[in-house]
């Protein structure tokens, strides 16, 4: 037994923010950001109004539908974001509530896998799947990155890549010869884990990381300290990437994760009919996509349009290719990811 994409859906934000509008709030260039990140454009969620959660459910729905099924079948609940509606609980639940999933008192978990969450969450619904225990399996991935973004000049080099959006699969089992899953790989490398990250607020306190770098100027207060006056003052509640050890790191990761995929199945690049990266900078998708010798029509590229969403952008761009036609029965669809923690990990699935 193999676990088949039985639905797919997603859902962007209707507020469009082109790069021209951030150069109103930083010193940016519409061509800066195109020459690095090929990105035009990104959409914001309404604030105070739209949620991760609230934009899981949308695409979720879509993709329940397309399913063929009841939201009632829902058995399993997997939710994917680095941008939570609460600090606790994760939004698993909220969607639950929110799409009103509540017969049979589906399990809810929440994955904190940043980039690769999705792929991450595809391979934990394979496991599940393939040893009978469940049979319609939700996974979402979510993000509200404008939420958190910091709009000074000092946050230009994070600020102007991520957007906001979801993507929802329905995942079950499949009979049919040669459907299905073949193959999930996931790897992390916790070395650099701060070098991609939202360190504050957290619970860190300053250990590991020095208190002073991280805003906690007094140690001594009994307790513990979430959210310091100097975490504020200092512009410390946002997040920080070193751009050029992400970019020469995953490049290296990205092949090397999709080679591992192919091996593990028999199979060559040459045998891939479509490639859906994480949509991390359109820079790094062509690097790779040439170093894989792939042509344009089987890579999928929509980054220019919704920036990187993260947990959200493979289903996202899956879910594009597929109302598009790009994406048929036999296809040997691959997915592959990277990102903060530094977590990766791919996925070949034969459509
Ligand atoms: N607009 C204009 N200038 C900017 C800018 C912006 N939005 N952001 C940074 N700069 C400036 C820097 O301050 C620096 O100026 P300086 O030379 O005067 O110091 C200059 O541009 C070059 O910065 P640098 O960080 O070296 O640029 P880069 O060529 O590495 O490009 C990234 C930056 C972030 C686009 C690039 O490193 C990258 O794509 N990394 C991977 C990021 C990624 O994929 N993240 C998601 C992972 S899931």
């Amino acid at each position: 037994m193999r676990t088949k994409i039985a639905g797919i859906g997603h859902y962007v934000p209707e507020r469009v923010v082109k790069n021209s509008e951030l150069t109103k709030y930083m010193d940016t260039t519409n061509e800066w950001i195109i020459e690095r990140t090929g990105i035009e454009e990104r959409r914001y969620a309404e604030k105070h109004k739209e949620t991760p959660s609230s934009m899981g459910a949308k695409a979720a729905r879509i993709a329940i539908e397309r399913a063929g099924i009841q939201k009632e079948d829902v058995d399993f609940i997997i939710f994917a974001t680095l941008s939570p509606d609460y600090y606790f609980p994760g939004c698993g639940v909220l969607m639950q509530r929110e799409l009103g999933i509540t017969n049979k008192e589906a399990g809810a978990l929440d994955i904190r896998n940043q980039c690769s969450g999705f792929v991450y969450g595809l391979s934990i619904a394979d496991q599940f799947i393939k040893t009978g225990m469940y049979k319609n399996i939700l996974l979402v991935g979510a993000e509200m990155h404008s939420m958190g973004l910091d709009f000074s000049d000092e946050g230009r080099g994070v600020t102007v890549i991520f957007g906001d959006g979801a993507g929802a699969v329905v995942l079950q089992p499949t009979e049919k010869e040669g459907q299905g899953i073949l193959t999930t790989c996931l790897h992390a490398d916790g070395t650099h884990a701060e070098e991609l990250a939202m360190i504050n607020p957290g619970s860190h306190g300053g250990f590991h990381l020095g208190t002073e770098k991280y805003g906690y100027p007094d140690p001594s207060v009994p307790g513990g300290v979430f959210v310091t006056q100097k975490m504020i003052d200092d512009n410390l509640l946002s997040p920080n990437m070193s751009g050029q050890l992400v970019f020469k790191t995953a490049i290296v990761k990205f092949p090397e994760v999709i080679k591992e995929a192919l091996g593990n199945c028999g199979l060559t690049t040459q045998d891939i009919d479509i490639f859906v990266p994480h949509q991390a900078n359109l820079r790094i998708s062509q690097f790779v996509q040439k170093l894989l010798r792939l042509p344009d029509e089987k890579v999928v590229n929509n980054i220019q349009k919704y920036g990187n969403t993260t947990a959200a952008s493979i289903p996202i761009a899956l879910s594009e290719a597929w109302e598009q036609g790009k994406v048929k029965e036999g296809d040997l669809v691959c997915l592959a990811a990277f990102g903060s923690g530094f977590t990766w990990g791919s996925a070949l699935i034969k459509w």
